[in-house]
């Protein structure tokens, strides 16, 4: 009987077996960089999951698995330029160590090899999974479009940044544990609720990462703190802060979002003191703990293996309480 921790090592083994360097070495090197880089695995491990709530056999779900992990590599590849951000994973991101040229080719390579890896399946589920597939990979470029012009908007409301928010993560988690439910035999309904508890544990999740991103431990977050301060990113905890601030706290918070020349630490201590004293931390909890709920909610009703549902409540729970 497999665990959650049994499915990530079936997907770390997967994936270090895969040969991802060939000529170019330019073009495919950064993709074996980036993929033995590390990672959390979420995604291949909630589609291997979603396959062994219905099925004894998750073989048939390992290329769909390792697609949705190069997949979402690749969208970091370009999200990394997009966002300017120097380090991921406790690493130098591929368009530092090499260039934004190799960054931008060896993504668009790797969305291509996802595909590839997909199409590895019985031919039954085809056009089911790449429909999915394709569907849920525009979604997330509609998504960072938006993260991206919100950024410079100032009419951004919190329902925006949920919508943004599911585009960009969400459906990616939903559509990983859907696309092993499918793969595993479920009706209709089983793998639309698992839809369900994806999305909402993504909402969940990325409201953790923005979170993470202000009061996250550099060496376990991985990633730069205070990123998202600095490129005015139109978070949960922002558009609170934007509401709730008045008197010199709203005049100090407008300041620092409309400041052209700054310090980034400075900014990033100065808004992170907004937030603190507006609470908005303490509403970004709620908020994740309402997806949290909702997700559990859909889970609930799921009609398969009770040991990986209990498995996957607790690996819910861990994904929104990353340590700090
Ligand atoms: C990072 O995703 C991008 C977000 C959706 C927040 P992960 O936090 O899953 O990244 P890795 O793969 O574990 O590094
Ligand atoms: C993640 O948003 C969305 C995608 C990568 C598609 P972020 O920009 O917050 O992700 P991190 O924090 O860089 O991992
Ligand atoms: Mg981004
Ligand atoms: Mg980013
Ligand atoms: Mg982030």
């Amino acid at each position: 009987m497999y665990k959650i921790s049994d499915l990530q090592k079936i997907v770390e083994q997967e994936l270090s077996n895969q040969q991802f360097v060939t000529e170019p070495v330019g073009l495919y090197e950064p993709i074996e960089y980036v993929m033995a880089m590390g990672g959390k695995r979420i995604r291949p491990t909630l589609c291997l999951a979603g396959c062994y709530l219905f099925s004894d056999d998750i073989s048939k779900a390992v290329k769909p698995s390792l697609s949705l992990e190069i997949f979402h590599n690749f969208t970091l590849l370009h999200d990394d330029i997009m966002d300017n951000a120097d380090v991921r994973r406790n690493q130098p991101t591929v368009h530092k160590k090499w260039d934004e040229n190799t960054g931008i080719l060896s993504g668009d390579a790797m969305l291509i090899k996802a595909y590839q890896y997909a199409t590895e399946i019985d031919g039954a589920y085809l056009k089911k999974v790449l429909d999915i597939f394709s569907q849920t990979a525009i979604e997330v470029c509609e998504g960072q479009q938006y993260d991206m012009e919100f950024e410079n908007r100032d009419d951004v409301k919190v329902d925006d940044y949920l919508k943004m928010i599911r585009l960009k993560t969400a459906v990616l988690l939903a559509a990983s544990l859907k696309t092993g439910a499918i793969l595993g035999g479920a009706n209709d309904k089983n793998a639309e609720l698992l839809y369900q508890f994806g999305e909402n544990i993504g909402l969940a999740f990325q409201l953790q990462d923005d979170f993470l991103d202000v009061y996250g431990n550099i060496e376990t977050f991985g990633k730069a703190i205070g990123g998202d301060i600095v490129a005015n990113k139109k978070t949960f905890l922002l558009l609170n802060a934007l509401q709730l601030a008045s008197g010199s706290l709203q005049n100090d918070l407008s300041t620092w979002i409309n400041a052209v020349d700054f310090n980034n630490d400075e900014k990033i201590e100065a808004v992170r003191n907004i937030y603190n004293s507006l609470k908005v931390d303490e509403l970004a909890r709620n908020k994740m703990n309402y997806y949290f709920d909702k997700a559990i909610a859909a889970l609930n009703e799921v009609e398969g293996r009770d040991s990986m549902k209990e498995e996957l409540r607790q690996f819910a729970v861990k994904l929104i309480e990353r340590s700090r």
